[in-house]
């Protein structure tokens, strides 16, 4: 195909999206660079794809209409229908026991690089089918994407049928209404669950933590540097214990993938953060009599605990706090309360 740009200027232009949005395009997709950006061409006054990099540096319209019409949001209902049949069959009861351990109810789950939603609806309605008492949970599910377009879309939940055909008859009617003759909408019940929003994953990200991170079809948009740098922060934001689920074809190299535990299930490959077993909690007093209490209940009922000096925050404090596996904290702190052994902080540590 003859091209109306010479080959150092679209190629120092793909250059340009690497380097600022992680980007991509080698050249055999140059002719779709090309005809994706003409009309931001036309639409900004630029004559030149130089232009537009230097434009869009200072004009934050012309940088998200360049992205909106670089990615590809292509998405589905279910797509990859495996990955939520291991999200309900493996991944969410493994999760529910260490809630059931931890005492902490929160389920937090990252679809990065969400495009329209559909990722983010599929396993909010797995989740609801799986877990008869949902209600005792504080789920917290994020979709995050590049494209704002993609962003707004995944806000409405307006469907179109060919993202709905791996869909059940029985989840359409139950989380959907009629929106128009070829469209359905998540209700608003159901969409209240997920919260949509715009983020360059190349950029900086929210200090959060997940439990889950679905990161698929997106990280085919980097290159090995970039891919191997975002799957190591994927590894830091996920809790001890969590999964991050991707696509087949974006596997990760070796480098990645020595801070993760590959999970062989249903014919796939998973991978999880495994629980260190070295994990503590240091707990702290509020006075020596609740220590020495403690300390006796630790020892008669059989608990793994190591005593730790510590600054005296004031006169009548204790000099000491206990540290107890993380795993058990849950249980020796019930145990505490039960006794009205008063504790005034725990905080976790790695060892
Ligand atoms: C093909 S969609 C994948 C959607 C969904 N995860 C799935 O598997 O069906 C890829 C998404 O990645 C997004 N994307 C590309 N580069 C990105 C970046 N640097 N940061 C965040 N999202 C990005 C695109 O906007 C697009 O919506």
């Amino acid at each position: 195909m003859s091209s109306r740009f010479s080959s150092r200027e679209i190629s120092d232009f793909c250059l340009y999206l690497n380097r600022e949005y992680g980007l991509s395009f080698p050249p055999a997709r140059y002719s779709f660079v090309e005809n994706r950006v003409e009309p931001i061409l036309k639409a900004f006054d630029c004559l030149t794809l130089a232009d537009i990099a230097g434009k869009a540096r200072k004009d934050l319209k012309l940088r998200i209409e360049l992205l909106n019409c670089l990615t590809t949001n292509e998405t589905w209902f279910f797509r990859h229908p495996e990955h939520f049949k291991i999200l309900r069959e493996h991944i969410l009861p493994a999760l529910l026991e260490n809630m059931r351990e931890s005492g902490d109810n929160r389920l937090r789950i990252w679809s990065a690089g969400c495009s329209i939603g559909a990722e983010l609806y599929s396993i909010l309605f797995t989740i609801l089918e799986a877990i008869p008492d949902v209600q005792k949970l504080n789920i917290q599910l994020t979709g995050s994407d590049i494209s704002s377009d993609a962003i707004e879309r995944a806000r409405a939940g307006i469907y179109a049928a060919n993202e709905l055909k791996l869909l059940s008859e029985k989840m359409l009617v139950k989380f959907f209404s009629k929106h128009s003759h070829n469209s359905w909408q998540v209700l608003p019940e159901y969409r209240r669950y997920c919260s949509f929003e715009l983020l360059n994953l190349l950029a900086s990200w929210p200090a959060r933590s997940y439990d889950i991170i679905f990161c698929r079809n997106t990280m085919i948009y980097f290159d090995e540097s970039n891919k191997d740098k975002i799957a190591r922060r994927f590894f830091k934001v996920l809790e001890p214990g969590g999964y991050y689920l991707t696509s087949a074809n974006e596997m990760l190299k070796a480098g990645a993938q020595q801070d993760f535990t590959q999970i062989f299930v249903e014919n796939e490959i998973v991978y999880r953060k495994v629980q260190q077993t070295n994990e503590l909690k240091l707990v702290r007093f509020k006075t020596p009599t609740d220590l020495l209490r403690a300390l006796n209940l630790l020892k008669n009922n059989g608990f793994f605990f190591q005593l730790e000096k510590i600054p005296q925050e004031h006169n009548l404090a204790p000099r000491r706090a206990i540290y107890l596996r993380k795993r058990e904290s849950a249980k020796v702190e019930e145990l505490f309360a039960l006794n009205s052994i008063k504790i005034t902080s725990s905080r976790l540590i790695v060892k």
